[in-house]
């Protein structure tokens, strides 16, 4: 639909940037923290690993004075389970609480809202030795360490987030990293596992809003949309499947407390159905969601499989790169759309498209979570970075957030991924995605200097004009 005119940019809309807890804390066994699933990780030995990262667990206060130069309103970021609870049960240590209040009594101090990730990708590693989230165990572990959150940070933080991109946990397991034993768990163990994440989350939203009644909390997972690559109807089926078994089946879940019929008879007729006990349904639907958080980052298009093995694409796939399943659907290019160098689609006409999917289905307010470029940026003598791909980007993925904004849809924040440089998940330190260089390598810590990038500086001029970047 083409306007005349758009609809600005709410005045109280977020305007933020993300990170999570072992992707830019380091220090992964400082101050009493416990390993975790990523700690204990084979990791690939051409790519640094997370025992350093950005070093913000020791240089967060320099680095929000930094967030607030930038003018964020709010600053998404995940808490380390293994630093609040480090066995996953039991003892609570102390350090690790008081170091997240602390953050946040900072980010309170610059007017910068705080907006916290229960759980992202980094299980306590004793938990893993106990069959993980395959134990129905681990469901009572996440509740308990939720409630010590709520507990302690209830009445400072307002926004939550329950587990990031389950939807990446479950499909792409393998893009958080490779267990010891180079085994990853078997579909039907995942599906196991989904479950009990499932009600985990209902629990936890229920707790939250019964211990937090001013706060909001919402599952995050990362959200798609599939094109039919022709007008071939079995083309229509292939993307819906996907679509389906990717998206909506967990976002059904999440906030309809529902089981999406297709995903039902895909894993009725694989043998991968979960065991549900008696009573898990109605807490999964009981634990009503405030709103819906997105990370988004490309789409994908899709044709019919008739079941043959070459389907599946021989190359690897991530939680953006879609492989193929024989039977279910086949990735194919898109002329239209660009890639990363990486691989990724680039699609921002795709996020106006699944924002207003994801509005349509559940009406629910929407947060995006996570957005945002990997490059392997070049840090010039003259202390600059010139990554004009990344404001590129992100302005053209603003630009289509207004025009769902002028849609219709309720959008009431952007977390760019990231609001510093991270370590990748899988693909080390110099696939960078941060308003923010962190001088380090590889291998190389180098002075982890901080420095800000020409995205740094364009950003800042559009929080501050409220998004009027035309
Ligand atoms: C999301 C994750 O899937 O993508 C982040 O929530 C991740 O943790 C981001 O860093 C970018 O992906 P990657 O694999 O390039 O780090």
């Amino acid at each position: 639909m083409l306007y005349n005119k758009l609809k600005p940019f709410p005045d109280d809309f977020l305007w933020g940037a993300s990170t999570s807890a072992y992707q830019v804390e380091g220090a992964w066994n400082t101050d009493g923290k416990g390993l975790s699933v990523i700690d204990m990780m084979n990791h690939s030995t051409e790519s640094a690993d997370f025992t350093v990262a950005s070093d913000h667990y020791h240089q967060f206060k320099d680095d929000i004075r930094l967030f607030h130069e930038l003018g964020l309103k709010t600053y998404r970021f995940s808490i380390a389970w293994t630093r609040i609870i480090p066995n996953g049960t039991g003892e609570i240590n102390e350090q690790g609480l008081q170091y997240y209040e602390e953050l946040i009594d900072e980010l309170h101090r610059y007017g910068i809202e705080p907006i916290v990730t229960l759980y992202h990708f980094d299980l306590p590693y004793t938990l893993q030795e106990n069959g993980g989230w395959e134990n129905r165990d681990t469901i009572a572990a996440f509740v308990n360490y939720s409630r010590v959150l709520f507990s302690r940070l209830g009445k400072k933080v307002t926004y939550w987030l329950t587990i990031n991109e389950q939807n990446t946990l479950i499909l792409h397991p393998g893009a958080v990293g490779m267990p010891k034993n180079g085994e990853l768990p078997s579909k039907k163990s995942l599906y196991q596992q989904n479950h009990h994440m499932l009600v985990a989350q209902g629990e936890v939203m229920a707790l939250c809003h019964s211990m937090c009644p001013q706060a909001k909390i919402g599952p995050a997972l990362n959200m798609t949309s599939m094109y039919q690559a022709t007008s071939k109807p079995e083309d229509a089926i292939a993307a819906h499947n996907w679509e389906t078994l990717r998206g909506w089946s967990f976002l059904d879940l999440a906030t309809r407390g529902e089981y999406n019929y297709l995903l039902w008879r895909y894993l009725e007729e694989r043998g991968w159905q979960p065991k549900i006990e008696q009573g898990d349904l109605k807490i999964i639907k009981e634990g009503n969601p405030d709103f819906i958080a997105i990370n988004y980052y490309s789409t994908a298009t899709i044709s019919e499989s008739t079941g043959e093995k070459s389907d599946v694409m021989p190359r690897a796939g991530d939680q953006q790169i879609m492989l193929g399943e024989p039977g279910v659907y086949r990735p194919e290019e898109n002329p239209f759309l660009d890639k990363t160098k990486y691989g990724w689609i680039i699609d921002p006409v795709g996020l106006r498209l699944t924002l207003r999917k994801v509005y349509e289905r559940y009406s629910l307010p929407i947060l995006i979570s996570e957005n945002g470029i990997g490059a392997p940026d070049q840090l010039n003598d003259d202390l600059t970075v010139h990554d004009t791909y990344r404001i590129n980007f992100i302005k053209a993925h603003i630009e289509q957030i207004q025009q769902a904004l002028t849609d219709g849809v309720e959008v009431f924040g952007y977390c760019p991924w990231a609001a510093i440089d991270v370590v990748s998940t899988h693909q080390g330190y110099n696939k960078r995605y941060g308003f923010i260089y962190v001088n380090r390598g590889e291998f190389d810590l180098m002075d982890l200097k901080r420095v800000k990038k020409d995205s740094f500086f364009w950003y800042q001029k559009v929080i501050e004009s409220n998004g009027a970047i035309g």
